[in-house]
């Protein structure tokens, strides 16, 4: 396994329409482990393929809930989704939505409170399960970054203007002191 870099806004790849996984080979399997390392390690709790700058429809998560057995307790909630498709949503939340794609970035969001979504699993089975609250929100998020959307979109233009002006003083600072380096 090994942990792979996160592209930044405003990088064009970030922009870019993923494909669907035609097979789920061992090669995507392999993408997905290094993914969930990538995620722990930049402490997120949802990746997409294009992030790490594979433009393939694959998405993992682990969104902390209450062991079912001792609430006292959060466990892990490992996820992988290939293909994912919402077929269902309802009800309204907003939550305030962060993105590793989007550094220093935090913005109140609209949702469905509740969603279906269908999914190949690191098997290629074809599964569906129901999400609610910040699982649900995690999962629209992941999949707007494979229609190439991002969280800078929910801004309006002017403060989408200021934070892309701010990214790209941030990129030449760091190409500046990567040439001094
Ligand atoms: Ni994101």
């Amino acid at each position: 396994m090994s942990s792979l870099t996160v592209l930044k806004y405003p990088d064009p790849k970030l922009r870019r329409k993923s494909k669907p996984i035609a097979k789920v080979s061992s090669s995507i399997v392999s993408l997905a482990e290094d993914m969930f390392e990538t995620m722990v390690a930049e402490n997120g709790i949802g990746l997409a393929a294009p992030q790490i700058g594979e433009l393939i429809r694959l998405i993992v998560m682990d969104v902390p809930k209450i062991d079912p057995i001792d609430p006292e307790k959060i466990v892990h909630d490992k996820l992988a989704l290939i293909n994912p498709q919402i077929v269902h949503g309802e009800g309204k939340i907003q939550y305030e939505e962060g993105c590793l794609s989007c550094p220093e970035l935090i913005v109140l969001v609209d949702r469905n409170e509740k969603i279906r979504v269908k999914y190949l699993d690191l098997e290629g089975r074809p599964c569906e399960i129901g999400a609610e609250q910040l699982k649900a929100v995690c999962i629209q998020h992941e999949i707007d970054h494979l229609d190439g959307i991002l969280l800078v979109d929910k801004l309006n233009r002017i403060e989408q203007g200021l934070y892309k002006q701010k990214r790209l003083r941030v990129a030449g600072e760091e190409k500046e002191l990567a040439t001094i380096l």
